[in-house]
């Protein structure tokens, strides 16, 4: 695009030549080559005019430091103008405005970033604490007033098609600004200035980060398992450095303890990063809850905090030889008095709830370092589900029966049979009345593992046997078979007996089966496990987390088949009513800060929820009692 500079009529040589001409023709000439000249200097004042965002009524953010200002004080201004103007901001969500919240650490990323204070950063954020929103709003300025390209590096599709959706609602709170400055409209991978200017989002799956490089750069989720992904940001990463004027951000909660992300956090002076950090706390609303007890001693009520509120924890301290010598408070204890983020405190409890039992919460929402060789099911909560051999009571009503398969046919193959139960917790009200309601005593609904079976080195048949046995002695209607998918064969096998068998495949599902396996624990009377099953319990107990924080592929078939038997009772679908907060989770005044621009907001809609969601792949839906098996004298099924 032609500058003011290099105008024709900015030569005076040129001009004086042009000028002293006499004849008619060439001041005619002369005249419309002015014309033309004062059209093109017009158009590109337009077009600058146009490419500020103060044309548009935004502040001019830019303003140099004066003479009669310290470099604190100027730090302080350049910051209260970024937050008068970012809190000023809303994005679209469901039809209601989201206004946004700027918390102190979030406006010291946002700060540090935008006037080039740091030109790295590394950002340790809370699970759904805005780390993804926050970095948005920090390219969306960039981009704005600074004429910078940016690729996004996202996590997952997911998380790209969510960082699109932040930057699209940015410009459409200002929808003029968006129609002169955008050169089409943006889409999900690319948002193209008229300037030039480019905002790409690609996923880390993408070998597009080997692509053109921009100067700024962005990861998020960065904190990733795959070595393969890691050593793709390092390189997408070097690609920026090559640029002048470069930015880069890393952005994650931090969930696994090894990897590009820790070794950035734990050198970031050593290679130029600034450090950033905010967790759940942080990002909570003011809390009030239980504030109308303090008292001049206790003016944050704190009493409150550590005596009833369930975000404030103890936790002990211990020596190296793993003997508790003293304890501490852990968790918000008060911090949140002087929150000023956005999330309401009932969202944050929920997420605790949901998560009890692990170490999520402390590593995900409360940026806890993750540690490792935990037990993936707390010992504690295991015990707690133990029964004796003889239950469930006379009268129980078993509902539906599912057993999971961890195939071994070399190692050690697994059975678990789990059933859905209906145990009688009394007597009934009146056992002559003519009502069945009063004749039934009162039940309570619960799943107990009924039976265990480890078999080496047997064949599919030996397996099959164990099934028939299972299903006669507790019914054949509503049984399932959730069987390893590695072995596609066996569970063919299965199928063709006429059992209604649905292959796990445990890359996708493990997760999920496992968080699933974990709200049973951690929601008392939910789930039985008869004590004298005890190799199963013995490796239940063992099953550990490696550094990672996954499970230790070790003496883990027990807790495999468990955990696909598990998956017909998806907590949510059967108990989900368990996972509401009562008004004692709540607090005593159940008071729950009020924002008024959450007004409708739904606890789950915006809940910072990380239990894993159902993979997208479905195991198919129960057939419940459509298939009807009967064995023959000949061993064989008929599938009536
Ligand atoms: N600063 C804010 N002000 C108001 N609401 C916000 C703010 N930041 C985030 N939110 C709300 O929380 C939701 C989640 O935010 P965001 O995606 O930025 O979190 P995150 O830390 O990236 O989460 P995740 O850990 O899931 O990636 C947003 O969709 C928005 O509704
Ligand atoms: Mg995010």
């Amino acid at each position: 695009m032609p500058t003011k500079q290099s105008l024709p009529g900015g030569d005076p040589a040129a001009f004086k030549q042009l000028t002293t001409t006499t004849a008619g023709e060439d001041l005619r000439n002369l005249r419309s080559d002015l014309e033309f000249l004062n059209r093109l200097e017009t158009e590109i004042n337009h077009r600058e005019l146009a490419d500020k965002p103060t044309t548009y009524g935004l502040p001019d953010l830019n303003r140099e430091q004066r003479d009669d200002e310290t470099q604190e004080q100027y730090i302080e201004h350049q910051n209260e103008e970024l937050r008068e103007f970012i809190t000023r901001l809303y994005i679209p969500k469901d039809g209601r405005k989201v206004w946004i919240k700027l918390s102190p650490a979030m406006l010291d990323f946002i700060g540090d970033m935008f006037y080039g204070r740091q030109n790295q950063a590394i950002l340790w954020k809370g699970r759904g604490t805005g780390g993804s929103l926050c970095t948005a709003i920090l390219m969306w300025l960039c981009l704005i007033y600074k004429s910078k390209s940016f690729t996004l590096m996202a996590g997952s599709s997911e998380q790209a098609k969510q960082m699109y959706q932040y930057t699209k609602g940015l410009w459409d709170c200002f929808p003029e600004m968006a129609r002169n400055m955008l050169a089409a409209e943006p889409l999900q991978t690319e948002t193209r200035l008229v300037n030039g200017t480019l905002l790409k989002i690609i996923s880390a799956s993408e070998k597009q980060a080997r692509g053109k490089h921009n100067a700024g750069f962005v990861v998020d989720e960065s904190c990733q398992e795959g070595e393969g992904t890691d050593r793709m940001i390092s390189a997408a990463m070097q690609g920026a450095m090559s640029e002048p004027d470069y930015m880069i951000v890393m952005l994650s909660t931090f969930h696994h303890p090894i990897g590009l992300f820790q070794e950035v956090w734990d050198f970031a002076d050593e290679r130029g990063f600034g450090r950033f950090k905010w967790d759940v706390y942080d990002s909570m609303q003011k809390c009030d809850a239980g504030l109308e007890t303090a008292t001049k001693d206790d003016p944050l009520a704190l009493n409150y905090c550590q005596t009833q509120c369930s975000l404030t924890e103890k936790q002990s301290l211990f020596d190296e030889m793993g003997e508790s010598v003293d304890w501490k408070w852990k968790g918000c204890n008060g911090r949140s008095r002087h929150s000023q983020g956005f999330l309401p405190r009932k969202n944050v409890l929920i997420a605790k709830k949901m998560n009890r039992g692990t170490n999520v919460f402390a590593v995900e929402f409360e940026n806890e370092r993750p540690n490792w060789m935990r037990p993936v099911y707390d010992i504690e909560w295991v015990e707690r589900s133990f029964v004796e051999a003889d239950f469930p009571p006379p009268g129980t009503k078993i509902l539906e029966k599912s057993v999971g398969i961890d195939w071994g046919l070399e190692g050690q193959t697994a059975m678990i049979l789990t059933a859905l139960c209906d145990v009688p917790t009394g007597a009934p009200l009146d056992p002559t009345s003519a009502s069945p309601i009063l004749r039934e005593p009162p039940y309570k609904r619960c799943v107990i593992v009924l039976e265990t079976q480890f078999m080496t080195g047997k064949l599919c048949a030996e397996a099959i046997k164990v099934l028939w046995d299972w299903a006669e002695r507790f019914g054949q209607d509503k049984f399932y078979v959730y069987g390893d998918a590695s072995h596609p064969f066996n569970n063919l096998e299965v199928s063709n007996e006429g059992f209604d068998c649905r292959p796990v495949p445990f890359n996708k599902w493990k997760d999920f089966g496992i968080g699933n396996c974990i709200k049973y624990f951690t929601n008392p009377g939910r789930l039985y496990i008869r004590r004298s099953l005890t190799g199963f319990l013995e490796q239940l107990k063992r099953y550990r987390q490696n550094k990672q924080g996954k499970p230790v592929k070790k003496d883990d078939h027990g807790p495999d088949a468990f955990l696909c038997a598990m998956i017909h009772f998806r907590f949510e679908e059967r108990f989900g009513g368990d996972l509401e907060l009562t008004p004692e989770e709540l607090g005593e005044s159940g008071a729950i800060n009020y924002n008024p621009n959450f007004e409708g907001m739904s606890a789950v809609g915006n809940l910072p929820y990380s239990t894993p969601m159902p993979p997208q792949t479905e195991i198919p839906a129960a057939k419940i009692g459509n298939v009807e098996t009967k064995r023959t004298s000949g061993g064989q099924v008929v599938v009536i």
